[in-house]
């Protein structure tokens, strides 16, 4: 066990894309927990865009981190001390509270064992956890596919973009890739999915839309905003359901308003419904949906690709990846 605490602090609030210096790596003592509290070392931590999102003092939907504090994020890890009758040293547990760190002390509420029968122990952190469980429920709840119906989803072949174009496929409907290179719309295809548009090279987005979704796009899975928002929502089915998930093309102007060409005639038009779309308010269903995901992926139906950085020195340079699409599939830090 290390005797120092390695912490990757904020240093700046960036503007635009944000860069490696914008935070400090600091060491501490290794913490002590305090009553019904663990010592938990980091193994594995996830690097997520929502974390753009935290290190702007604009308004969201959760607290931001602060100048000098430490890095907010979750992981897997493995307890070392407790001081909490539910968990005791060895136990591998999953939090939102690890934070870009050595060693994090965490309380028992939102804290989680592994059950490693499920998958290898970081698969929490992607298909077993917030990624997976994002495309579960985004697809299922607020997109409600039917047979037949044609899903196009941004970032495709992303943590959240595989999982999802895999149940559409297994709800029976026509999944359609949208990517940066034609390398990860080949590994769409390859999970599944029926046609693919590399949105970096194709001359007019909207008339590549339009040519892969012949009858429109009945379930726009947006995970990115921006031109490809653009581009899909000018081919809506009747009745289409898009679902807001990201917002990850915005990052170069977090917190400006999102000026772009307005799609309201074309909601109207297709009588669509745009529904804004976040994991926390499906809590209480998180276990039933791990299990069926654990379930397709035993079965062969879901398979996912991670991209693991090693050592915790790496984790800014991890995040900035999923900002410059240069991540293929769920982005994570072996620490
Ligand atoms: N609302 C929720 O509760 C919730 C939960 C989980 C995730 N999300 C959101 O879902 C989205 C995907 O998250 P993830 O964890 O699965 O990440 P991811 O897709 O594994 O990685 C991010 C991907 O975003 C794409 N991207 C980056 N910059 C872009 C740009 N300027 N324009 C278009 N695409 C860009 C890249 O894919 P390409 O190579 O294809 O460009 C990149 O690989 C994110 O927006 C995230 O915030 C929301």
């Amino acid at each position: 066990m290390r005797n120092a605490n390695r912490q990757w602090v904020l240093e700046r609030f960036p503007e635009g894309i944000p860069a490696e210096t914008d935070w400090r790596l600091v060491e501490s003592p290794v913490p002590e927990p305090g009553d019904r509290e663990m010592l938990v070392q980091s193994l594995y931590l996830s690097v997520d865009p929502y974390m753009r999102g935290r290190i702007s003092p604009a308004k969201n939907y959760a607290k931001g981190v602060d100048i000098g504090e430490v890095m907010t994020g979750s992981g897997v890890g493995e307890v070392v001390r407790s001081n909490h009758p539910d968990f005791e040293p060895g136990d591998i547990v999953e939090s939102f509270q690890f934070g870009w760190q050595d060693f994090a002390i965490l309380p028992a509420e939102g804290t989680r064992k592994v059950d490693p029968s499920l998958g290898p122990i970081h698969s929490a952190l992607s298909y077993l956890g917030m990624p997976g469980l994002s495309a579960y429920f985004a697809l299922l709840d607020i997109g409600q596919p039917k047979p037949g119906d044609t899903v196009a989803i941004s970032a495709a072949s992303g943590a959240v973009g595989q999982i999802a174009g895999q149940i559409a496929k297994i709800k029976g409907c026509r999944a359609v890739a949208i990517a940066s290179s034609d390398e990860k719309l080949a590994w769409c295809r390859e999970l599944g999915y029926d046609a693919g548009i590399n949105y970096k090279t194709a001359p007019d987005l909207t008339a590549s839309v339009a040519e892969a979704c012949p009858n429109g796009v009945d379930v726009f899975f947006d995970n990115t905003a921006g031109p490809i928002h653009d581009a899909v929502m000018q081919n809506l089915a009747l009745k289409a359901r898009v679902i807001v998930c990201g917002t990850v093309a915005l990052a170069d102007k977090f917190g400006q308003p999102d000026i772009g060409p307005r799609s309201l005639r074309q909601i109207l038009v297709a009588r669509a419904r745009v529904e804004g779309f976040l994991i926390f308010d499906f809590q209480d269903r998180y276990e039933a949906a791990r299990e069926q995901i654990a379930a397709w992926h035993a079965e062969g139906k879901i398979r996912h690709r991670e991209d693991i950085a090693e050592g915790l020195e790496q984790t800014p340079a991890a995040f900035l990846k999923l900002l410059r699409s240069e991540n293929f599939g769920k982005q994570l830090v072996k620490v």
